[in-house]
């Protein structure tokens, strides 16, 4: 028989390490699937410390599958403004009604079922799967892959199925009794020791006597991951729009890039000053003075917007703005409660008045 991935000496250090060392996370006080789920579906590109106050916020919200599938579009929107990545935010929704009407309500104790789901993959899935309901079965995320590829010393591209696989199935060979803190402390380890940037902290590690990397003192060359194809630059002017009360936000369309969200109004490429004054009167608006602010930059997964703005003092009176463009004038008191504005503008949204001078807006 080959050897197995972590002998059950390793895996009973790791128990025992979790169980010493393990943060104080919301989400570890509780094993109800439906705040596993949204911790699990939060938790994904995004920090612990980001998250916290986010899950604290959806659950009082929005505290069961019910409330989620029936939450209009603009709360679940505003519930989840900052966090990026909205589409893990419709999923969520979209998913709640399947539960709804396929598993009256609950969440499904079945790791095949959990994995139909909209927004539930294989790690979503395990993670569920293991953490509420105790089913012995892996959760691999990036810190699990840190952590494999450093304990076997392995040069494979972790970005690989089949490797991904691979580990899957040897994982599933020593998943022991308590599927769920299993899950927890191979993710814990990798997230507070077996870190991705600067030196692991080895010393610490309950892996340590059996980490061929480091016995070969290559941890910081792993995990290996294959390139991955560069992120398309698009260039965008942004446009604050006011007079003195209201600011002008634009609804984009309900499919692809931050669907169904409010922006700013921009436009491709990065126009001069002299070209503002026609551009916003191309909207219907009449400019009074027009700013440059400053520059900013917004990473999506695939994309970066590199982009310049300018504040434009428009004329309060009037009144030829075109309603069918898509526009909205909104008054400054209601930006801040009622329009989810996505973080790639929060260099901006500093400059919008929200009408009530001790209301921060979010920082994202
Ligand atoms: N990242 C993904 N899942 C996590 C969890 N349950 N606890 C901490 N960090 C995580």
């Amino acid at each position: 028989m080959e050897k197995p991935i972590l002998s059950a000496e390793a895996v009973e250090a790791l128990l025992t390490w979790y169980a010493q060392s393990k943060r104080d996370l919301p989400w570890r006080h509780t094993r109800d699937p439906y705040c596993i789920w949204i911790s699990e579906i939060m938790l994904q590109q995004t920090r612990v410390e980001a998250v916290k106050p986010y899950y604290a916020r959806f659950l009082a919200a929005c505290p069961n599958v019910r409330a989620l599938a029936e939450l209009p579009e603009e709360q679940l929107l505003k519930l989840w403004e900052g966090l990026g990545y909205y589409s893990r935010a419709r999923n969520l929704q979209r998913a709640a009604s399947v539960v709804l009407a396929e598993h009256n309500g609950s969440m499904p104790a079945d790791y095949n079922a959990l994995l139909k789901l909209p927004g539930i993959g294989e790690y979503t899935a395990g993670a569920i799967a293991s953490i509420a309901f105790g089913i012995p079965v892996p959760a691999i995320d990036g810190n699990v892959l840190r952590v494999l590829s450093r304990v076997q010393a392995s040069y494979e591209d972790v970005m690989r199925a089949d490797v991904k696989a691979k580990w899957r199935e040897a994982l599933l060979q020593v998943i022991p009794q308590d599927a769920g803190s299993f899950t927890q402390s191979l993710i814990e380890l990798g997230a507070t020791v077996c870190v991705p940037n600067g030196e692991p902290k080895c010393h610490a590690c309950p892996l340590f006597a059996e980490c061929e990397a480091a016995k070969l003192e290559i941890a910081d060359a792993l995990p290996v991951r294959g390139s991955k194809k560069p992120r398309r630059i698009e260039e965008r002017t942004v446009l604050l729009i006011r007079d003195g009360d209201r600011t002008v936000l634009r609804k984009r369309p309900p499919k692809g890039l931050l669907a169904g969200l409010f922006e700013l109004p921009h436009v491709e490429g990065h126009l001069a000053k002299e070209a503002i004054p026609s551009l916003v009167r191309g909207l219907g608006f009449e400019p009074l003075r027009v700013e440059r602010l400053e520059d900013s930059k917004h990473i999506f997964s695939h994309i970066e917007w590199h982009m310049i703005a300018y504040s434009v003092r428009i004329a309060p009176e009037f009144d030829g703005w075109h309603k069918e463009s898509g526009m909205l004038l909104v008054p400054n008191g209601e930006l801040h409660a009622s329009y989810a504005i996505p973080s790639a503008f929060a260099a901006y949204k500093k400059h919008l008045s929200f009408g009530n001078a001790s209301e921060k807006p979010t920082q994202t």
